[in-house]
């Protein structure tokens, strides 16, 4: 009797075990295509893009000898300009932005160009280091301006 209750429970959380792959799996196929605009030598870009697969985003990177056309192109603000630009499902994502935010951007789907993280923070996904800042993250409106949309707090190492 005990050996066919352990067989059973063990049958269970084999089938728990599937279900959870298959929802993982099925979470990770319902992110759309990002496209990751970068320039040929840059680290943190490919850091950065890793980031986003790991978040579960299907990423296509490009490299482009000028990527101040792209930003120019794309119509994102000087001031708010980092090292990669990426579209996602017609938003531009501006440098170092968490996955999260991107993520929470195509749920809420704002009327907005999209989203950016200027410069290149340390501690930003892509950013690791010591010493990590806090930082914002920008939602660039289609007149340019931009607003905060949410903060990054530092959590020191
Ligand atoms: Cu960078
Ligand atoms: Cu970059």
């Amino acid at each position: 009797m005990k050996t066919r209750t352990a067989i059973i429970v063990l049958s269970f959380s084999l089938l728990a075990a599937g279900a959870v792959g298959v929802s993982m799996l099925q979470g990770r196929q319902a992110l759309p295509l990002m496209v990751v605009y970068k320039s040929p030598t840059c680290g943190c870009c490919v850091k950065w893009a890793q980031r986003m697969k790991d978040a579960g985003f299907d990423v296509e990177t490009r490299d482009l000898d000028n990527m101040g056309g792209i930003k120019q192109n794309y119509g994102i603000p000087k001031a708010v300009t980092s090292c990669h630009t990426a579209v996602v499902e017609g938003y531009v994502v501006e440098g170092h932005v968490p996955g999260r935010y991107v993520k929470r951007l195509l749920e809420e789907k704002p009327d907005v160009l999209g989203l950016a993280v200027p410069g290149m923070p340390i501690g930003s996904p892509g950013m690791e280091g010591p010493n990590p800042q806090s930082y914002d993250v920008l939602k660039i409106k289609r007149d340019k301006t931009t607003s905060v949309y949410a903060h990054v707090q530092a959590n020191p190492q």
